[in-house]
């Protein structure tokens, strides 16, 4: 690393609020406070999926990694399963509406699937079409917000065969996907997502090469990020000119966010090189993407490799709504690899059954960061991999918290979509993971949805919110 990124990186760290005092939230304060009483009027309380992870039998550039190897042998996927079935949310739908109703929320994010609508260029499923109208409509008549994702990953074989998101051509076909779908569904929809996380799908499929399409070139990584904030700036014209209804009344008929995740970035010590380094880290992960909405100028750096700065047309102005997405906080070293950095959580540290540790605190930290962003905002993911179903109520409960301090504080937070409703395919980890409120038994044909503790928790964070949880 270069002296000037050293001093950059150290000045950002500081911005980024490595230097601020951090909060500590105690169990018996978290136990004691009265889940969902903080929370606003109108505040959106539900879980999220995404089709692949779900609805099963979808054929896409991920269906397709999930079949094959890297070089050396080892599967794709950790533990060699493949989505197959998934949970067969595209059959059992109605089932899936009678455990939100369970829960009590009033909203649901789920993704619509680029693969199913538009199997062949400029081709329109309209049995698929008229599946996902029936779900915005069914939500809808049972007092659940739609928030509708138009893009969670995974792509059509056509469009990945044609170069994926590094060809700007997929820019112009997502665009016409983007107008489509809100002709379908704007009727019933009012709150878009139109990409989730555009820093991972760049950084796992573009740097790490652990994704579709599986490369490791920093460039081609810059490419994706910069052709996928473009391709939010360009949906969202869409959607606002294809979706004039407000379906829910309130005077707006279009809200249009894009699903960011974040996460806290702590210097493994208080070395320069390390304080740096998170600094770097923290700009590049988690304010790139923001920026450049903010801005409406793409600015991407990695040190020695990526300098990339355009203006965007239509990029400034297209968010009505900020999504976050959090799970996490890395511990960061400086050290030789491509990214400057090893993240790693130290031993003795709460985490989760993927190791991704458990730290709350980051929810509310980045909360209050992201509202100097002047928009609302909405966590539009959290949540853990938690095999026993146990650990999973004080989690919610300590995010839910987080949230609840971060409105107290002033951050205007409209919603809280926790990952996951139901257990599901978390990619390249399979189906190992279990990140739902319900679980899954896989072992039964029905693939049989069963309360995990957490749903108590959430019942109780939704009655105290107003909302009536079915029995
Ligand atoms: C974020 C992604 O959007 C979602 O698809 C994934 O399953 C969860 N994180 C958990 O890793």
């Amino acid at each position: 690393m270069s002296p000037r990124s050293l001093v950059l990186g150290l000045g950002l760290a500081l911005l980024a609020g490595c230097g601020e005092q951090r909060p500590s939230f105690e169990p018996e304060k978290v136990n004691a406070a009265p889940l969902g009483k903080g929370l606003p009027r109108g505040f959106l309380l539900g879980a999220s999926t995404a089709s692949h992870q779900v609805e099963g039998g979808n054929e896409n550039d991920w269906a397709r990694w999930e079949r094959a190897s890297f070089p050396d042998g080892t599967p794709h996927i950790h533990d060699r399963s493949v989505s197959g079935p998934a949970t067969d949310s595209w059959n059992r739908f109605d089932e899936d509406v009678k455990l939100m109703k369970r829960l009590g929320s009033n909203a649901y994010r789920f993704s619509v699937e680029w693969s199913r609508l538009e199997p062949t260029p400029g081709a329109w499923d309209s049995e698929a079409a008229a599946r996902y109208r029936q779900w915005a409509q069914a939500l809808r008549a049972q007092g659940i917000e739609p928030l509708v994702t138009l893009y969670h990953f995974t792509l059509p074989t056509w469009v990945a065969e044609s170069g994926g998101w590094e060809n700007p051509a997929t820019l112009d076909a997502f665009e016409r996907f983007a107008g489509r779908v809100a002709d379908l569904l704007g009727g019933e929809v009012d709150w878009w997502c139109t990409i989730n996380e555009p820093n991972v799908l760049a950084v796992f499929g573009y740097m790490d090469g652990v994704w579709p399409p599986g490369k490791k070139d920093t460039k081609a990584m810059a490419t994706v990020l910069a052709h996928l904030i473009e391709a939010h700036a360009r949906a969202a014209r869409q959607l606002r000119t294809h979706d004039l209804v407000d379906a829910d009344g309130d005077g707006k008929a279009t809200l249009v966010g894009l699903a960011h995740h974040v996460r806290v970035f702590q210097p493994a010590s208080g070395s320069t090189t390390d304080i740096a380094v998170a600094g770097l880290t923290d700009e590049f992960f988690n304010e790139s993407v923001p920026n450049a909405l903010r801005t409406g100028r793409i600015s991407l750096s990695v040190p020695g490799s990526v300098s990339l700065r355009r203006e965007v047309p239509g990029l400034k102005g297209s968010l009505d709504y900020f999504g976050l997405n959090y799970y996490s906080r890395d511990h960061v070293r400086q050290d030789a690899s491509p990214s400057f950095s090893h993240k790693y959580v130290p031993a003795g540290y709460d985490t989760n059954d993927l190791g991704w540790e458990l730290y709350p605190e980051g929810l509310y930290l980045l909360l209050k960061r992201y509202a100097a962003f002047g928009l609302p905002l909405v966590v539009t993911e959290n949540g853990m991999d938690d095999r026993s179903g146990e650990r999973r109520p004080y989690y919610l409960r300590s995010h839910l918290y987080a949230v609840e301090q971060a409105v107290a504080a002033g951050a205007d937070v409209r919603g809280y979509f926790h990952w996951s409703l139901i257990d599901n395919f978390e990619w390249a980890e399979g189906y190992a993971p279990r990140f739902g409120l319900f679980r899954v038994d896989r072992s039964s044909p029905e693939l049989v949805r069963q309360d995990t503790p957490a749903v108590e928790t959430f019942r109780e964070a939704a009655r105290n919110l107003g909302l009536t949880p079915t029995p």
